[in-house]
């Protein structure tokens, strides 16, 4: 086996970069458990990287549960069920049926699973201890100071300017060449993809959407009046293209909607080609793509994903994101790049709330060119693949041998299907007796599908009363299988 020696441009850390490598061979296949990986000199030489760095990075991977020390032999390769691809469910079969949107199940869960009083294991909301408060909180002191009038003004759009250029700037390493004229902060995402929805759609027409998709996304149709068709979706690689060319041939689909990295609730995440495909199709039909690529900055290990906004040439990908799960989901800060369709969303902005408070905007700005942005990313994308990993062992550990669990590559949510008789609505009623919270899977579709799937949020740092959580889960799913 030969590894090539790193390339030291990457954004990364070295030693991630060496995990990285060697757990990608793991999970291919490359290396199987009970294998014997590189010695700590072999590595040295052939990534052309310190012995400290791989020592670094065998650490990582040791702390993940991917391979052991074995006294004066080495290092090897663990018998883990983290490393089993057996256990991830299939694509998803919805019914090739367009539906009325009916999201009122989901509005009233939304409430209970945001309840501060319950560990929130439903809401994909991360912890704020895992956001640099102090410092955002330092740089609105100062952006106040240094903008008392801006930032009481009402603000022209598209957004204040020094936020549109670090976005566009840090939009580059997802492969978009932007200028910050293309940029319209919004409040969050959810804002942006209500407006890009509002530009290209009227009540009653279709949307194309992943399923299971998104339930934030099924509330926003409900309230415009949508309809929807849920697309079969592999849990790693995405919407299922074939299937989206059959729908686009029937011809009434208005505009196509995906979360292109690390999707809520799959995890999945689009290959290169698969992105470049999926826009070929829709420009084929001229239909609009609504990419909400809000977890695009949280990926484990390597560089960025790109988007799919980085293949558009015709200006018909409606790009939508925000500091959300990165920064602050408090500030609402968020951005579309909605190409062509740019004069009527910046119209649907002013009517609807006028601008995004500049206070937020220059504060978010602020961390962005000086905050020390990529040194957070690194620790947070850490902190969430270990609590993902810590998750999916508790899963394994207590859930029935039948679970089946995605294995998202970023993000911070997992998918958990249980056998089929099994129903999740139930779990969720009863989890909350216990002050636990998920998020039942027939809240994800607009055809009652998933019912016995749920999600779970891994955006808590792992605790003992986490575990009891998830044992106390374990329990009431054998209850009632
Ligand atoms: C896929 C997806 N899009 C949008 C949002 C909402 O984001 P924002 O807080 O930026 O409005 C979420 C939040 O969970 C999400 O998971």
């Amino acid at each position: 086996m030969n590894l090539k020696p790193l390339e030291k441009l990457d954004r990364t850390n070295l030693y991630e970069q060496v995990a990285y490598r060697v757990q990608s061979l793991i999970e291919e296949g490359t290396l199987q458990p009970g294998d014997r990986i590189p010695s700590v000199r072999r590595m040295h030489k052939q990534m052309n990287v310190s012995i400290s760095t791989v020592l670094e990075a065998y650490r990582l991977l040791e702390d993940r549960g991917l391979i052991e020390a074995r006294p004066q032999s080495g290092y090897f390769v663990k018998q883990t069920p983290l490393l089993s691809h057996r256990d991830e469910p299939n694509p998803s079969a919805p019914p090739r049926r367009i539906y009325t949107v009916d999201a009122s199940i989901a509005l009233g869960i939304n409430v209970a699973l945001r309840d501060p009083n319950i560990i929130r294991l439903g809401a994909a909301v991360p912890d704020p201890q895992l956001f640099p408060v102090k410092a955002l909180n330092r740089l609105m002191g100062q952006v106040m100071r240094q903008y008392p009038e801006t930032c009481h003004a009402y603000n022209p759009l598209p957004g204040c300017e020094p936020l549109r250029h670090e976005v566009a700037r840090r939009l580059m390493d997802a492969g978009c060449s932007l200028t910050p004229e293309q940029i319209l902060i919004t409040n969050g995402t959810t804002e942006a993809l209500h407006l890009c929805l509002r530009a290209v759609t009227k009540p009653g027409d279709t949307v194309a959407i992943e399923s299971p998709c998104y339930y934030g996304l099924l509330e926003i149709l409900e309230s415009l009046h949508l309809r929807a068709l849920e697309l079969p979706t592999h849990p790693r690689d995405g919407l299922i293209l074939e299937e989206l060319e059959t729908a686009l041939k029937q011809g009434n689909i208005a505009a196509c909607t995906v979360v292109s990295n690390f999707s809520n609730p799959l995890g999945c995440c689009m290959s290169d080609s698969h992105k470049k495909q999926l826009l070929e199709i829709l420009e084929r039909y001229d239909i609009p793509l609504i990419e909400d690529d809000i977890y695009g900055d949280l990926k484990f290990d390597g560089n960025r994903p790109k988007a799919i906004k980085a293949y558009d040439r015709k200006g018909l990908v409606m790009y939508c994101a925000s500091c959300s799960k990165t920064l602050s989901a408090g500030l609402r800060v968020g951005w579309t790049v909605p190409g062509r369709y740019q004069t009527k969303v910046e119209q649907l902005k002013l009517i609807t709330n006028i601008n995004t408070a500049a206070a937020n905007q220059l504060t978010i700005a602020s961390f962005l060119a000086n905050g020390g942005y990529d040194r957070h990313l690194r620790q947070l994308r850490r902190a969430y693949q270990e609590q993902v990993i810590r998750m999916t062992q508790a899963i394994y550990e207590y859930f029935p041998d039948e679970t089946k669990v995605t294995r998202p590559k970023g993000g911070y949510v997992l998918w958990v299907e249980i056998p089929s008789n099994f129903d999740s609505m139930m779990l969720y009623h009863q989890a909350l007796q216990d002050n636990i919270s998920i998020a039942p899977g027939s809240i994800f579709s607009v055809s009652g599908s998933y019912q016995n799937c749920f999600r779970l949020n891994c955006g808590i740092p792992w605790s003992d009363q986490l575990e009891q959580a998830l044992k106390t889960l374990g329990v009431l799913i054998h209850q009632q299988l």
